[in-house]
């Protein structure tokens, strides 16, 4: 693996490592998408239906999440990128639930949003809100407009730029570690892909199979918490650091 030392680290995860912390996965057992219908609470359609609706869908999920702390799983890709430094270490997220800062990382893609950013529907500018509950929903914006989560909802495009720097990361990086995501959604899933294709090796720990279990180099087929101590270990070997 010699090949590998000095070269680079790009992480993906999905909501199964913060599964651990308490909040929900979005698939499988206790899944969101088993109650809430995605039409009606995440999509654009749905929002301009409803908007009062979809802010009390968001707002139960910062409360959740406001509530929950971050676990071993987070610590441990934070304790990774402090090892690597900021050039070796990219960590591109699907969750919007801010569990990554909160546990020290730094370098984070968040390609699909944050459940922490507002964004104005009519001036368009967006900004750090972590006001719960609001006192009227939806929220409004000072320029009177209507303010929606700053998330990517079903049939929108990823926040500019983002999506560009996970694939230069999946491109340029000798190890790709794919955490707690069912890889269902695209692009996301894609990264992986991208990786094994430009020459990475490709990790995974999830409990489950997944569609990228497939082009898996190496599998964990347990909880993000209960197996990162190990993970950190194998990635600073095969790293070099
Ligand atoms: P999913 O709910 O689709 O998948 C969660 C994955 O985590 C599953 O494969 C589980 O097996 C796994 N898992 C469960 N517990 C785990 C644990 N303790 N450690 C590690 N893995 C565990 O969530 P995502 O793949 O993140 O998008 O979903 C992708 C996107 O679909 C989300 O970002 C969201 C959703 O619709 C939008 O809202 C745009």
């Amino acid at each position: 693996m010699g090949g590998s030392e000095g070269g680079s680290l790009a992480v993906l995860t999905g909501a199964g490592i913060s599964a651990e912390s308490g909040i929900a996965t979005f698939r499988g057992m206790g899944g969101l998408w088993n109650d809430v219908p995605i039409e009606e609470v995440a999509t654009p359609r749905g929002f301009a239906k409803d908007p009062k609706r979809v802010w009390e869908f968001y707002e139960a999920r910062r409360r959740q999440a406001g509530s929950c702390r971050p676990n071993a799983g987070h610590a441990g890709l934070a304790r990774l990128e402090e090892i690597l430094g900021p050039e070796r270490f990219t960590l591109i997220t699907q969750n919007v639930d801010g569990l990554h800062f909160l546990a020290g990382s730094k370098n984070v893609l968040e390609v699909h949003g944050s459940l922490w950013q507002v964004r104005c529907t009519g001036c368009g500018v967006e900004r750090e809100d972590r006001t719960v509950p609001f006192e009227a929903l939806p929220p409004r914006c000072d320029c009177g407009s209507m303010l929606r989560p700053a998330v990517v909802w079903f049939g929108e495009y990823l926040p500019e730029g983002v999506f560009e720097r996970a694939v230069a990361a999946a491109e340029a990086c000798a190890l790709f570690l794919v955490v707690g995501t069912s890889a269902q959604v695209e692009p996301a899933a894609s990264l992986a892909r991208i990786a094994s294709r430009a020459g990475a090796e490709v990790w995974e720990v999830n409990p489950e199979e997944t569609p990228l279990s497939a082009i898996s180099d190496r599998s964990w087929r347990s909880g993000a918490g209960e197996v990162m101590g190990e993970v950190v270990l194998a990635a600073r070997s095969l790293l070099g650091c």
